[in-house]
């Protein structure tokens, strides 16, 4: 594959936190060990891809995700990031400024709908606000196309005049989602997205996921507690042990004959629970 069929080439990621060691009767210890969160993560994600993070818990996933969105400082690695419609970019390296135009390319959907909208403005202002932050509309230009991406992800024009909390939490998540699919992204990344949801909420949302990132050629890279999700929506998995990539592959290879401890302990205990 040449590089260029890459969107997301990430090399050595790398970052550690202050652990909190406890001695006798949980009371802090001097000199304790750091967390190692990611060691020398390396992975790419090719235009359109679909890649699914799973590892038990602590073992980093949210930890890679916030480096994706540059929301916390790394100690090493790189980034390079290589839209279709913009030019290459050293992404973790760029500027606060630079960054906020170049973070069209990667949005975020967080798990919470209704904190991530603005609690004091109408839907229809926060799906408008990518328009124009990017420059990419304004006016009653920005306020038609809110409108029709609230209409292709399900919401009714009026919906989308109410506040957050008016909305149900189904509302909610696609107002996210529509408000991430705005500014004409390249990927969408999504830490445990449906684990507030119940099961049939779970499964509109994932399908509705799916349908977006085909029409619009989206790559998504997701964590996910759910092997049945990785199976159903991944083209590829990475498997983190204690901040380390301990397997990539096809979803398929890696969850069908898994060669990584690690990896048949999460199969098997998915398949025990
Ligand atoms: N802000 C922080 N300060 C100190 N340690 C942290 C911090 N954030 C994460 N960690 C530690 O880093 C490791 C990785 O955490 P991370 O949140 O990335 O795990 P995770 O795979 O997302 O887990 P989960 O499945 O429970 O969400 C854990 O040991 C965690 O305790
Ligand atoms: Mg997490």
């Amino acid at each position: 594959m040449s590089p260029s069929a890459h969107l997301l080439v990430a090399r050595e990621l790398t970052k550690s936190y202050a652990g909190v060691a406890r001695g006798s009767f949980g009371a802090p210890r001097s000199g304790a060990a750091r967390v190692d969160a990611l060691v020398d993560v390396s992975f790419e994600l090719a235009h359109g891809e679909r890649l699914a993070v799973v590892g038990e818990s602590g073992s980093g996933k949210s930890t890679l995700v916030k480096a994706l969105l540059a929301l916390a400082p790394l100690d090493r690695g790189r980034v390079e990031l290589a839209p279709r419609a913009g030019p290459r970019l050293d992404w973790l390296a760029l500027s606060k400024r630079e960054r906020s135009h170049a973070r069209r390319w990667i949005q975020p959907v967080f798990q919470a709908p209704m904190e991530s909208l603005n609690p004091r403005r109408p839907v229809l202002a926060s799906l408008a606000e990518p328009l124009f932050v990017h420059g990419l509309a304004r006016g009653s230009e920005a306020e038609t196309r809110a409108l029709a991406l609230a209409q292709r992800v399900g919401l009714e024009p009026e919906t989308t005049a109410r506040f957050p909390h008016e909305l149900s939490l189904g509302q909610a998540q696609r107002a996210c989602l529509a408000r991430a699919l705005a500014p004409g992204p390249e990927l969408l990344l999504l830490d445990e997205p449906t684990s507030a949801l119940d099961v049939g909420l779970q499964a509109q949302i994932v399908d509705l996921l799916a349908e977006l990132a085909r029409e619009r050629s989206l790559a998504i890279l997701f964590v996910s507690h759910d092997l049945d999700l990785v199976r159903y929506f991944a083209d590829r998995v990475l498997v983190l042990e204690r901040g380390r990539l301990v397997e990539a592959g096809p979803v398929e290879r890696v969850l069908g004959a898994p060669e990584h401890p690690h990896t048949r302990a999460l199969v098997r205990a998915w398949g025990a629970a």
